[in-house]
């Protein structure tokens, strides 16, 4: 039995999903625990590619059960789109793969409304959200006014939800010039999906302590990465759940001795989607060179992704939130060919040099100069290659200075993008 959770360590699309349907091969769960639709997690597999927006990303193994645990928010349209895809491919042939709890919240279409329009009226300060209504989504549960995915099921209780909500809602819509919403076409709308989701609903944190009680082994997937957390990312450029591993244990109702490895997951680089400081970013020729080589764009917006160097600084950070037990480096065959890495091992901003915490101000992070260490590129296709020891000696070398600049081990290097290509190193 184990409990591993699979976390990103800089600014999200870090590989999670591939990562994640490769440790999927042998345990009995994989859980979402935060985060919603705005998570674009791709697997591939022989060369074919599936991206997950809301299935946990063990649905491609059999016999994996997969949960999506309250800490998610769930837009149920989205969610029943992707069930049937997956079901007319053979994939999901039994409500037994998957569970979604009773106790997550729904993103209902004025949510998503709401997200758009204040993107729109925050001019400079336009974080760049997905627009899939996560922020408000979240705001309702803590404003004590969620509407569960149990709801669906209780057209009278909803009905009072989504009528109450709808009384704000539509004030704050109108305020902003968007069009309001009709409380009972929004109603007969989500009694419909929620029909159509029934035999899928149920309590996830219940299934999960079964399941530990059962010393079943466990994965616990991660969205987004350690530097879009609502507490400890870029403030306000970030989304609106915490997306560290202390997020797992409250996203699904454990507690947190019951997890025995937390695996942060790191690109050979770093990107970044929407708006917010980026230290290590590169403008140039260089950033276009990375997004053309790793395919950098979003794959839930289709945004181009910003790209720049490695950021050993803000990877140390993220190691000291989540107590990573090792890194999973992704996409290192993407450096292939480049004469000369960068690795960012510190920071400098008005004589203070930072080289494990990063600074809590988001405009301060904006002004750090990075200070970076030039590292030896190599020039073979490396995707092939299955142990470390065949890596190419600049290669081994680059992945062995991130391990020493944080402390953390890095136990798995992705070679590619399907679930093969990927080096699991001895201990
Ligand atoms: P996630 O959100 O963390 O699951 O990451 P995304 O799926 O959004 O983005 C990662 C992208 O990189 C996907 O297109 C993956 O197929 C791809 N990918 C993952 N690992 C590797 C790798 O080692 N090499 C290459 N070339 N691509 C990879
Ligand atoms: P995965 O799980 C990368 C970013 C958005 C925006 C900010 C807030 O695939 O790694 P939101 O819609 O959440 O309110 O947007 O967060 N963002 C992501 N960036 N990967 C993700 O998920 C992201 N989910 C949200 O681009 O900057
Ligand atoms: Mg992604």
């Amino acid at each position: 039995m184990t409990v591993r959770a699979i976390i990103g360590a800089q600014w999200g699309d870090e590989g999670k999903g591939k990562i994640v349907d490769r440790f999927a091969e042998d345990v009995n769960a994989v859980v979402r625990f935060q985060g919603g639709n705005n998570a674009g997690h791709t697997l591939v597999i022989d060369g074919h590619k599936t991206i997950l927006h809301h299935i946990p990303s063990g649905i491609l193994r059999e016999g994996v059960e997969n949960i999506i645990a309250g800490g998610v928010v769930l837009d149920p349209f989205v969610l029943l789109g992707e069930i049937t895809a997956l079901e007319d491919r053979g994939v999901i042939k039994s409500p037994a793969q998957l569970l979604i709890g009773s106790e997550c919240s729904v993103i209902a279409p004025y949510h998503k409304a709401l997200d758009v329009a204040r993107e729109q009226h925050r001019g400079a300060t336009t974080i760049g959200t997905t627009g899939r209504g996560i922020g408000p989504c979240y705001e309702d549960r803590v404003g004590r006014r969620a509407i569960f995915a149990g709801d669906l099921l209780h057209p009278q209780r909803l009905r009072e939800k989504v009528t109450q909500s709808l009384l704000e809602k539509n004030a704050l819509l109108a305020a902003l010039g968007a069009p309001t919403f009709e409380a009972d076409t929004v109603i007969t709308q989500l009694v419909e999906i929620g029909e159509k989701l029934r035999p899928y609903i149920r309590p996830a944190n219940i299934r999960v302590r079964e399941l530990l009680d059962a010393k079943a082994s466990i994965l616990l997937e991660g969205a987004q990465g350690t530097m879009l957390d609502i507490g400890h990312g870029t403030y306000p450029f970030v989304t609106s759940s915490h997306t560290v591993s202390g997020s797992a244990c409250v996203g699904v109702g454990i507690p947190p001795q019951a997890i025995q490895d937390i695996v942060g997951i790191t690109k050979a680089y770093c990107t970044r989607v929407g708006n917010g400081p980026f230290p290590t970013e590169l403008e140039d020729g260089l950033g276009q060179e990375l997004r053309d080589r790793g395919s950098e764009y979003g794959s839930t917006t289709g945004r181009p992704r910003r790209c720049g160097w490695i950021d050993a600084v803000a990877l140390t950070y993220a190691a000291r939130i989540n107590g990573f037990s090792s890194f999973a480096m992704t996409k290192l065959d993407v450096l292939s060919g480049l004469p000369v890495l960068k690795v960012c091992v510190a920071y400098e901003l008005d004589g203070v040099t930072y080289t494990n915490e990063v600074p809590v101000d988001a405009d301060d992070l904006a002004r750090v100069q990075p200070v970076f260490r030039e590292f030896k590129g190599w020039t073979e296709d490396i995707t092939h290659i299955k142990s470390f020891e065949k890596l190419p000696q600049a290669a081994q070398e680059y992945v062995n200075a991130i391990e020493n600049l944080s402390g953390v081990r890095v136990a798995y290097v992705s070679v590619g993008p399907d679930r093969d290509e990927t080096i699991v190193r001895n201990s």
